[in-house]
């Protein structure tokens, strides 16, 4: 009961901010105790062009859950998808969860910005949200953002205006987050607080999960993750629902991989090994001719914090990426900045991938300030910003990355990254634009009125 009273008071809150459901569209009672909320709201891309999974929570158990979708050249002809595939899950501190429904759209045409809505037909809807499917041409220049480590604190919303802000001026395509999402720690209902936060941007942009070790959440062994996010596992040849997956989009290949069960990669004859060795012996790179991964723990960074953590990812995966020239690495875990230069074996090389650690995604934690020695390998770091990393694919062969701090969208790091012959180069075109001072502090009124007020409630909600 105490959930589902978070989960009303939450979608309350953010109705009264005025960007998740519209005041003006009814609220259904089927009776006083059952007030029928669509909240959560966020998507993913499956690899398939003309797909695209919306999940969403209902908080009661609506009978024919459903996304309806459109075109803006035809707004009558208006699709209903099929019933939504329903999960719940309990925890033993009596947080259930509210009903998490799935569904998959397909048939959607290339390069069309579609709009929809989430709910069911007879009881419902959403407020009406859009995304744009893929385009119908490998070529077609496209902008992801990269980064993890996010939260529910001042700065993790800091970090979502920042997106939003980015959102607005590249139009990015896709979210890869690398992990330490809700930094739930158990608790179920900072899971509901984190999903009504990201709503601005989940449900307009794909947001492209890999597991991060807060996602574990101990004997809840990945509950809540696995349950409230679906991703393209049967899509990309896993038998059934692990936590790594891949999937093409546009002219890339991506990978997202589970760093934190270690017995995944003991002597690198693992499941994951395995799945990982045949997906990138069957990537076209004449169709995507780039290759990312992503995940949470890096394998190079010289931060103190988690030092030492990835030597295990070293040596099960490095000759396989190396092998198969795996572009560049986004990773997390570490709450700072770091990239390098092409690098294998610990030496910098032309041929290997770049890595690209950013857990600076504002994470209650807060930045890990602590640095080791430099290293050859190592092209910039830092740790007095939080920030996003912007991925700017221009063609088959070139690549910008920019590194820009929440606050200002400023830009720390940049580089051109210039793949050849399937290998990917870090080019010595690098550091520019890079401010010499800190950028001063702002803020951003909405994104705090909203975390405070989203703290009153949480309050408010566990003394009921
Ligand atoms: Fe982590
Ligand atoms: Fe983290």
């Amino acid at each position: 009961m105490r959930s589902l009273c978070l989960f009303v008071l939450l979608s309350a809150a953010i109705l009264s901010d005025g960007f998740l459901l519209k005041a003006d569209r009814p609220q259904v009672n089927l009776d006083p105790n059952n007030i029928v909320i669509v909240d959560h709201i966020h998507l993913a891309v499956t690899g398939i062009k003309g797909e695209m999974i919306v999940m969403f929570a209902t908080s009661i158990n609506v009978s024919s859950a459903q996304v309806e979708y459109w075109t803006a050249s035809n707004t009558s002809a208006r699709l209903l998808s099929d019933v939504a595939t329903l999960t719940q899950y309990n925890t033993n501190d009596s947080y259930t969860s509210p009903f998490i429904q799935s569904v998959t759209l397909k048939g959607l045409q290339a390069g069309t910005q579609y709009f929809y809505r989430c709910g069911d037909p007879s009881l419902v809807w959403s407020a009406d949200f859009n995304f744009t499917t893929e385009s119908s041409s490998f070529e077609d220049p496209f902008t992801f953002v990269a980064f993890g480590d996010h939260g529910t604190s001042i700065n993790s919303t800091k970090v979502l205006n920042s997106m939003l802000r980015e959102k607005s001026i590249s139009n990015f395509k896709l979210i890869l987050h690398a992990g330490d999402l809700s930094y739930a720690n158990g608790n179920g209902t900072q899971w509901d607080i984190y999903h009504s936060i990201v709503m601005p941007l989940s449900t307009s942009t794909p947001w492209q999960v890999a597991v991060g070790n807060h996602e574990k959440e101990k004997k809840l062994n990945f509950i809540a993750y696995l349950t409230r996010y679906n991703w393209p596992y049967l899509q990309s040849g896993a038998q059934k629902k692990q936590l790594f997956y891949s999937f093409d989009y546009e002219n890339a290949h991506f990978i997202a991989l589970d760093s934190e069960q270690k017995a995944y990669y003991p002597n690198g004859t693992d499941l994951q090994y395995t799945w990982l060795q045949n997906d990138l012996m069957n990537v076209n790179r004449t169709v995507t001719p780039w290759v990312f991964a992503y995940f949470h723990t890096p394998l190079y960074c010289t931060n103190i914090d988690h030092s030492g953590e990835g030597v295990p990812l070293v040596a099960a995966y490095e000759d396989l990426f190396y092998k198969y020239g795996l572009d560049v690495a986004f990773t997390g875990h570490v709450h700072a900045y770091e990239r390098t230069v092409g690098v294998y074996k610990g030496r910098p090389d032309p041929n290997g991938p770049v890595y690209i650690t950013n857990g600076a995604g504002g994470t209650q934690e807060g930045l890990a300030q602590n640095w080791g020695p430099t290293q050859s390998w190592s092209a910039y770091h830092q740790s007095d910003n939080w920030g996003i990393g912007v991925v700017q694919v221009h063609n088959a062969t070139h690549l910008y990355y920019q590194f820009k701090e929440a606050e200002q969208n400023q830009v720390m790091d940049s580089v051109w990254i210039v793949r050849k012959r399937g290998e990917a180069v870090a080019s010595t075109v690098s550091d520019i634009d890079r401010p010499t001072t800190r950028p001063t502090e702002s803020r951003y009124s909405a994104g705090i009125t909203l975390v405070i007020s989203l703290s009153v409630l949480l309050s408010v909600a566990l003394l009921l």
